[in-house]
């Protein structure tokens, strides 16, 4: 049930059962593909850092995980601009990189990771995200794995914030944005 204190809470969405169901589904493809070659998960901070964890450890192959800081987000509202907070400290040219995200909204962060990413010679690059919202997007990106689609609705919990809050939630939620 949802506490009390969690008042913006509007109603849940997607239960982490069916999270968990989605990246073991995901996680056997992954494991697949990628079986005896080096495989590199690169996760986009903060929102994938619960995803992450959950994914890394259903993929039964060997990877290795790296991470990057990048900003586009203030509010409920995007902003255009896709802030490169931090960026990856090695060499991804020996790798075949799976770059993950925890939401794909407008896709101007991926678009511009993903491109970002490529000018490094990876030997391949694909993109896993756990939500895409298509119908926000503002050019043509797309994922090559979603895990769920969703309506166009500001959702938090699973790693997801409103302003650095409900990360912690293990659920995916609808943000009551009503005052
Ligand atoms: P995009 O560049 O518009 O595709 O935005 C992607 C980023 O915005 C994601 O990595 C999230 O951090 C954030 N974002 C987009 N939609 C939501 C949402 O509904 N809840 C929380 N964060 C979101
Ligand atoms: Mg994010």
């Amino acid at each position: 049930m949802i506490n009390s204190d969690y008042k913006k809470i509007k109603r849940v969405l997607i239960t982490n059962d069916e999270i968990q169901r989605r990246i073991s589904e995901v996680a056997a493809a992954i494991t697949e593909e990628y079986r005896g070659k080096p495989l590199l998960l690169v996760g986009i901070l903060s929102g994938v850092f619960v995803f992450m964890a959950d994914l890394c450890r259903k993929i039964q192959t060997p990877s290795e995980v790296a991470f990057m800081y990048v900003k586009s987000y203030c509010g409920t509202k995007s902003t255009a601009m896709v802030d490169i907070v931090m960026d990856l400290n090695r060499d991804i040219s020996n790798y075949h990189v799976v770059l993950v995200e925890d939401i794909v909204d407008t896709g101007r962060t991926l678009h511009e990771v993903d491109a970002i990413l490529r000018s490094r010679n990876p030997l391949s690059l694909k993109v896993v995200t756990l939500l895409d919202k298509p119908s926000k997007r503002v050019n043509d990106f797309q994922p090559d794995i979603s895990l769920f689609k969703i309506p166009d609705l500001f959702v938090i919990g699973y790693g997801l914030d409103f302003n650095e809050k409900y990360r912690e939630l293990p659920y995916i939620a609808e943000y009551d944005e009503s005052i």
